[in-house]
């Protein structure tokens, strides 16, 4: 995408400093450094393993950083339980999905603005989602579990846009879905961005599309990241197109 974040819009909005993450004895994260800004598209690329998931799972607070600071537009949210950390606006769609899967459409969505109570807005968000994703409101009567992956990628996206996420975080929207359906889950996700000013960070294998997407991005390694820049710059970058693009 080539719109870059006007003056206003630039303002610290994530950020992620020397993060160190474990599980029991596995050093996840090595010290990794991420800055997002407001508006932004930022996606993180790298290989399966890399540490992308532990990434967004620690800025949720699913699995905190043992050392190193989360800041959310300056506050340290790095201790905070995850509940608090969605309420102060960050929303995670994690990997697979997980919608309710025995729950109506509708009713997934109902369960995505349940920390609101704006009856008006809420059924504005319900007529967005809606127009972003048309086949969901054909299949609003519908369990969850009977819709393709694609339609459940849809409706996790919309499922959390329902809470009117300040940062979305979305964790390989393109997991085990057709490139027809990809690609067109990946306009939305910039629509999304360029009509709430939604920021999104997104984690994906799939290098080409969402540094295609996005303003920036960063490249993760064995845990550490090992090169930021643009979009545009990274997928011209001879490195990353042997490594990530198959070129
Ligand atoms: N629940 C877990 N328990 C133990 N190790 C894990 C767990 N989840 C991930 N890991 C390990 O942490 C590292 C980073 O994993 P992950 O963040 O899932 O990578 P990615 O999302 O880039 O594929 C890998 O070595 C992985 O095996
Ligand atoms: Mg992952």
């Amino acid at each position: 995408m080539s719109s870059k974040p006007t003056w206003e819009m630039i303002q610290n909005m994530l950020r992620l400093s020397n993060i160190h993450t474990y599980y029991g004895n596995i050093h996840a994260l090595k010290g990794i450094d991420i800055q997002v800004e407001q508006g932004e598209v930022i996606s993180l690329i790298g290989a399966n393993g890399a540490g992308k998931s532990t990434t967004l799972l620690t800025t949720s607070g699913i699995v905190p950083a043992k050392k190193g600071v989360v800041e959310l537009e300056g506050e340290d949210i790095t201790h905070l339980p995850p509940d608090e950390i969605v309420k102060k606006g960050i929303c995670h769609v994690p990997e697979g999905r997980r919608i309710f899967p025995y729950l109506t459409v509708a009713e997934n969505l109902d369960m995505g603005a349940f920390l609101r109570n704006d009856k008006e807005g809420i059924k504005e968000d319900i007529h967005y989602v809606y127009s972003l994703f048309p086949i969901l409101a054909d299949r609003r009567n519908q369990a969850g579990g009977t819709l393709s992956g694609g339609e459940q990628q849809m409706l996790a996206i919309s499922r959390a846009l329902m809470s009117r996420p300040r940062i979305l975080l979305l964790d390989e929207p393109s997991l085990g879905l057709a490139p027809i359906i990809v690609k067109q889950i990946f306009d939305i996700i910039n629509k999304i961005n360029q009509d709430n000013k939604t920021t999104i960070f997104i984690v994906e294998q799939n290098a080409n599309l969402a540094l295609k997407a996005a303003h920036r991005g960063y490249v993760m390694e064995n845990g550490a990241v090992t090169m930021s820049d643009t979009g545009e710059n990274l997928l011209a970058n001879e490195d990353v197109k042997k490594a990530y693009l198959g070129m």
